[in-house]
């Protein structure tokens, strides 16, 4: 996508981070928990996306030690499948890169395919099963690593 400029998150995207989750996840983040994550945990790194000034996408990760566990991405409904959440999840894998990660993981639905798409374009895989993982509706997680970023 032209002019997409993805950047570190700051206090300034926390409203804009929350309705892209509300419009996103069946059971939302709170915003006080995207605040947390976004000012106060010095292992969470989120980066967010931005068309014509406007937050469409973002992505966050926990970093410890070589390991970085994805715990967010969503896109914007309105800009889904133009390959934002590939720059994010690109953007995210360069910055992990550069903190010394080698492994990353993460769990979605088993009912996720395009979210199990994206991740297995950057070459994760499943490993495991978590089941009835998700407390809305009882789902499996699958557990997807990718060893050698
Ligand atoms: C998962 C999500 C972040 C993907 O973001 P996106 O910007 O739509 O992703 P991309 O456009 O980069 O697509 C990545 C790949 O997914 C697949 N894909 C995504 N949307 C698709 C669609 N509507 N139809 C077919 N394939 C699709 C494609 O394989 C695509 O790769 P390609 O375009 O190179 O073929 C987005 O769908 C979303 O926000 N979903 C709701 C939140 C969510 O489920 N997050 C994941 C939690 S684990």
């Amino acid at each position: 996508m032209n002019d997409l400029l993805i950047l570190k998150a700051s206090s300034k995207h926390i409203n804009d981070i929350f309705k892209i989750s509300c419009l996103s996840f069946p059971t939302s983040w709170s915003k006080e928990s995207i605040n947390n994550e976004i000012i106060h945990n010095p292992k969470a790194k989120y980066l967010v996306a931005f068309k014509n000034n406007l937050v469409i996408g973002y992505i966050g990760t926990w970093i410890i030690l070589d390991e970085a566990h994805i715990t967010n991405i969503a896109v914007h409904p309105e800009y889904r499948n133009l390959k934002v959440g590939s720059a994010l999840l690109d953007s995210l894998i360069n910055l992990c890169k550069n903190n010394d990660v080698k492994h990353m993981t993460l769990e979605v639905r088993s009912s996720n395919i395009y979210a199990q798409k994206l991740y297995k374009k950057f070459n994760f895989i499943e490993e495991g099963i978590r089941k009835n993982y998700y407390s809305d509706n009882y789902e499996d997680a699958l557990i997807m690593w990718n060893h050698n970023i």
